[in-house]
């Protein structure tokens, strides 16, 4: 029986075709330097890990590469603030939109540390454990969603309840915020579950009634113990005797050093608020094309920072679609776009997403393949439909508010649905260009990865293309 893709192969040949000059294998750019593995051991970064970052150094590397002098550098997908806190320490003028308020939490506990009294939060660290003994009752707690219901052991629970309500009567607010965000920083460690991509798993000692093959997470650690390890490692990164302590970060470098602007929200209708032509350099990683759900692996950090079920939700249906659940945006996108008096753009967004032959191509193999059966969620052609219609309207809006002359850096990667790679950095890159950025260079990654476990079965352990897209404004 013929293969789909051998009935529709033309249209993606042809965009490789049209790009191949550009592709380019960046041995300097290994995975470890480009992802957060770099950023483990760093001050700050080695707090909370975020693995769906990517590493300062990638960042200094394009700023200094491709920038003569600092000027206004934007990351729409702001994440922890990696391209804002990188490009501060270089003299950038960083902005950044970030959706999830874990991301944007993590920002405001790190921009609490320029200029806290570290004595005090020495002090207050050295008495917490008398004082949490004299908190009996509880004024703050966790309130649970259904997908975080018994994540911790009772007794951990109890105590995290006791430490959010010390914490709450912490007079100055820069403490408070780093004090809170160090029991933040540990919540999977004291938990039953592992963040595990789409969603958590659970371990097999929770209360949960769990079906599948008992899951062992190893050593669940003592609230106590998490927090005592994690405030020493806060305080040995604060102090000024230490060679890689922040304050080494926080002295300018010769460089001025400006604060970063932070905007919670949605880059579908933050982006759109700049002006044109304000920003030198875009830095950016958007959520992959992977079914990734930021918002279920990241649900306890989400109830502790106060989300309800109906807010986690909504964050989830706001998110760039890069999940099965995501619904379309389209209408509100329309509606959001006449509302601020530019249906031209909107317009414009459309036409270039339905001109893109690889893209129609794309979607219609993907319906293909449902039909046959093939793609273990019949939700897969959606998710990407949506997910490419809104990085083009991102594209678009990231080419206006970059200056002539100025760079876009993306990183992205490949991916692949019932055995067919979509291929990612050619069609954005194809946007792009409608949008009148000139493709310099798709960067790809020495090692690209491997596909899920469930693909690999299937199809044998093939790699995507893993690429740093580097855009220039025409
Ligand atoms: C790959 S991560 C970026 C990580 C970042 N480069 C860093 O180093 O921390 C993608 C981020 O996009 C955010 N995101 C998803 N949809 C968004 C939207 N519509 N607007 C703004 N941010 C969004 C996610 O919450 C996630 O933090």
């Amino acid at each position: 029986m013929r293969q789909v893709a051998e009935i529709f192969p033309t249209e993606r040949q042809r965009l490789y075709n049209r790009f191949a000059g550009r592709l380019e294998t960046a041995y300097n750019l290994s995975r470890k330097v480009v992802s957060f593995q770099a950023n483990k051991d760093k001050p700050v970064y080695r707090w909370f890990k975020y693995k769906e970052g990517f590493s300062s150094s990638l960042v200094k590397y394009f700023l200094t590469e491709y920038s003569s002098k600092p000027g206004r550098v934007l990351d729409p997908f702001a994440g922890v603030g990696t391209t804002l806190f990188a490009a501060q320490e270089l003299g950038w003028k960083s902005y950044g939109i970030e959706l999830l308020p874990v991301g944007d939490s993590v920002m405001q506990a790190r921009e609490a540390l320029n200029g806290i009294d570290t004595e005090q939060l020495t002090k207050t660290v050295k008495n917490i454990w008398t004082e949490l003994a004299e908190v009996d009752l509880y004024d703050q707690h966790i309130k649970h969603i259904s997908i975080t219901k018994d994540a911790f052991p009772d007794e951990t629970e109890k105590y995290l309840n006791k430490y959010l309500t010390y914490c709450s009567k912490i007079k100055e607010k820069k403490i408070q915020a780093v004090m809170r965000f160090a029991a933040f920083s540990v919540l999977e460690e004291i938990s039953f579950t592992r963040k595990d991509g789409q969603y958590l798993r659970w371990d097999y000692r929770s209360k949960r009634k769990l079906s599948g093959k008992p899951f062992d997470k190893g050593k669940i650690l003592t609230f106590e113990d998490a927090l005592k390890h994690k405030l020493h490692q806060i305080i040995t990164d604060l102090s000024p005797n230490t060679s890689a302590s922040l304050f080494n970060q926080f002295e300018s470098n010769g460089h001025e050093q400006h604060p970063v602007k932070i905007i919670q929200g949605s880059c579908l209708e933050e982006l759109p608020k700049f002006e044109d032509d304000f920003f030198d350099f875009i830095v950016t990683s958007p959520p992959y094309c992977n079914r990734y759900d930021y918002t279920r692996t990241y649900a306890l950090e989400l109830v502790y920072l106060g989300c309800s079920n109906e807010q986690v939700r909504d964050l989830r249906q706001t998110m760039l679609s890069c999940t099965v659940e995501n619904k379309e945006k389209i209408d509100q996108l329309n509606q959001f776009y006449t509302s601020i008096d530019r249906s031209e753009t909107f317009d414009h967004v459309m036409k270039v997403y339905d001109n893109s032959a690889a893209m129609t191509e794309v979607n219609k193999v993907l319906d293909e393949l449902n039909k046959l059966q093939k793609l273990n969620n019949n939700n897969i052609p959606r998710m990407v439909r949506n997910y490419f219609l809104e990085l083009c309207f991102v594209i678009c809006e990231m080419a206006r508010v970059t200056k002539n002359g100025g760079y876009c850096v993306m990183v992205n990667d490949n991916v692949r649905y019932g055995g067919e790679e979509i291929s990612v950095d050619l069609i954005l890159s194809e946007f792009a260009e409608n949008f009148g950025y000139n493709i310099n260079k798709i960067f790809v990654l020495p090692k690209g990865k491997g596909n899920s476990s469930q693909q690999m079965g299937n199809y044998g352990r093939t790699e995507v293309r893993k690429c740093v897209y580097l855009w220039q404004k025409r």
